[in-house]
């Protein structure tokens, strides 16, 4: 074959084994698809245990039960309902050992978050009910008046 044929062609091998070693150093022993069919795609088998062993921070309501039972109850019972605890309170994670208390955010912006009115109708967060910022009580903190865990307006 002719020099100038033959010289790209070493450059093209001379390529493709770098890339192979690179790859033997870099890609991790049980990088590949396991288990029947491509279902998962390619992955590290050891990348399932890490999901699995990763700490969920987030409880959910019924954890809270056993020790605020009264909250619990009075917040089921109203129509927020379908708000978690921890939407106001933060992550419980190992509550009441770490942390030992949760935060208590008595702020207008906690419930403006939810309860400001959107210029956008066609959006569903502007069906829950609102209220104008500027107009409705402005220097007073929400939970004075209503209560975070039953904001329900007296029937009649
Ligand atoms: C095993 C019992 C236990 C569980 C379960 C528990 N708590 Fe607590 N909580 C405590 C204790 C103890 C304190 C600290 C003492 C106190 O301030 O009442 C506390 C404090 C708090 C405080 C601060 C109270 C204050 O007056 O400063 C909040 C808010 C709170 N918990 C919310 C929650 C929420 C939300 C959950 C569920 C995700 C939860 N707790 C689950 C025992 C518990
Ligand atoms: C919409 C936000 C919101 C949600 C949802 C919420 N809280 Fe609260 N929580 C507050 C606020 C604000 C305060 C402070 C109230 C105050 O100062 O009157 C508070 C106070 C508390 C306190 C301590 C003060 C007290 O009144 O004894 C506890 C304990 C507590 N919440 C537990 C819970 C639990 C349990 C749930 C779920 C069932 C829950 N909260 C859901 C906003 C919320
Ligand atoms: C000084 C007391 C006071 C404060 C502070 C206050 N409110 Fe109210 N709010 C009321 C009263 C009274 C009503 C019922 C009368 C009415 O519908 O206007 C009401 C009604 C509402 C309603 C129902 C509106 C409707 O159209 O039916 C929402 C939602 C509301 N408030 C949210 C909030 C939020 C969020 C905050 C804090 C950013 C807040 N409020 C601060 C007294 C207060
Ligand atoms: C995560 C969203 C969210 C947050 C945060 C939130 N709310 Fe609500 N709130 C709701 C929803 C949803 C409803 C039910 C609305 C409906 O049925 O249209 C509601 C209802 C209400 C009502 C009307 C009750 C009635 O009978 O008409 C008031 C008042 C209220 N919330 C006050 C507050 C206050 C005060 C805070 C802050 C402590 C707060 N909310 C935080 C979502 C939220």
């Amino acid at each position: 074959m002719k020099n100038h044929l033959l010289r790209p062609l070493w450059c093209i091998l001379a390529a493709i084994a770098l890339i192979l070693i690179a790859r033997h150093f870099m890609v991790p022993d049980d990088f590949g698809v396991h288990g029947k069919g491509f279902t998962y795609g390619f992955h590290r088998l050891s990348n399932v245990k890490e999901w699995q062993d990763f700490k969920v921070k987030y409880r959910g309501r019924e954890y809270c039960r056993e020790c605020h039972e009264e909250k619990v109850e009075k917040s089921n019972s109203s129509r927020h309902r379908a708000i978690q605890c921890e939407n106001c309170h933060g992550p419980a994670v190992d509550h009441p050992d770490d942390p030992e208390t949760l935060a208590i955010d008595t702020g207008r912006g906690l419930c403006l978050r939810c309860h400001a009115a959107l210029p956008y109708p066609d959006n569903p967060r502007s069906q829950i009910i609102s209220i104008d910022n500027a107009e409705h009580n402005p220097d007073t903190d929400c939970s004075e008046c209503h209560d975070p865990h039953n904001p329900d307006r007296e029937e009649g």
